[in-house]
């Protein structure tokens, strides 16, 4: 059930965050399991005056850090991080291909990823799945101008598309950096890393939700405590 849930999100947030050492360069992600991560640093930083300095996702992220104390950057300023730790939507088994992006934060998701020495990611074990797209859409950011028509070109390779709205009104749904999201299901995907680079071609697009062979640990939380696989 959902505190039950709650639970391993917070039991997964604090072994992430031991991952981190005084001096380190790290990437904050996004969403309810990142930001359990956020608090449990939070509270090192508080309390063990743990010192690093983050690089947040997102907005929100930025916000609860800040609310902690935590140093933050850019990666103007710090382009090359030593870790990366951040949730998913969905985690193969095996390669621990990644689906992100249900939260909206998926392009600055990836960018502070790709500048990040290691990537782990933090999720429970319902996440885990033995093959992409079984019940979670790609997401995938599109620039406003003219999205109709990228819409066509995204259908045009198997995608049956839901334009991602406001919970709390009719509206496009806007992501930080001001784009819109297409979810776009494929039913099970087979080849992502063909998938991944086909959506990127498609003009008008600015990144997706695949994260393919980027991932070089994961901790699950689950009824047998926390795995790390790696
Ligand atoms: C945010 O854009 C996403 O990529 C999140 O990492 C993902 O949605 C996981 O979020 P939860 O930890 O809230 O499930």
């Amino acid at each position: 059930d959902a505190s039950q849930i709650e639970i391993y999100k917070q039991q997964v947030g604090k072994v992430a965050a031991s991952l981190v050492t005084s001096g380190m360069k790290v990437g904050l992600g996004s969403g309810s399991t990142a930001a359990c991560v956020v608090r449990a640093l939070g509270k090192r930083w508080q309390e063990e005056g743990l010192r690093f300095i983050g690089v947040p996702t997102s907005v929100d992220t930025a916000h609860l850090a800040q609310s902690f104390g935590i140093e933050l950057t850019t990666l103007g300023k710090c382009p090359e991080l030593d870790l990366d730790i951040d949730g998913a939507d969905e985690v193969t088994h095996q390669h621990y291909h990644l689906i992100k992006g249900l939260g909206g934060a998926l392009l600055r998701e990836k960018i502070v990823r790709y500048a990040a020495k290691k990537f782990v990611v933090v999720v429970d074990e319902r996440k885990m799945v033995d093959q992409l797209g079984d019940h979670t859409p790609v997401p995938v950011e599109v620039t406003p101008f003219g999205w109709e028509a990228t819409a066509k070109h995204l259908e045009k390779i198997g995608a049956t598309i839901s334009i991602r709205l406001k919970k709390e009104s009719q509206e496009f749904f806007l992501t930080d950096g001001a784009n819109m999201i297409l979810d776009c299901h494929f039913g099970l995907i087979t080849d992502p890393a063909k998938l991944e680079k086909e959506i990127n071609e498609i003009v008008g697009v600015m990144e997706n939700g695949l994260f393919i062979h980027c991932t070089d640990e994961v901790l699950i939380a689950g009824h047998d405590g926390i795995q790390h696989l790696k």
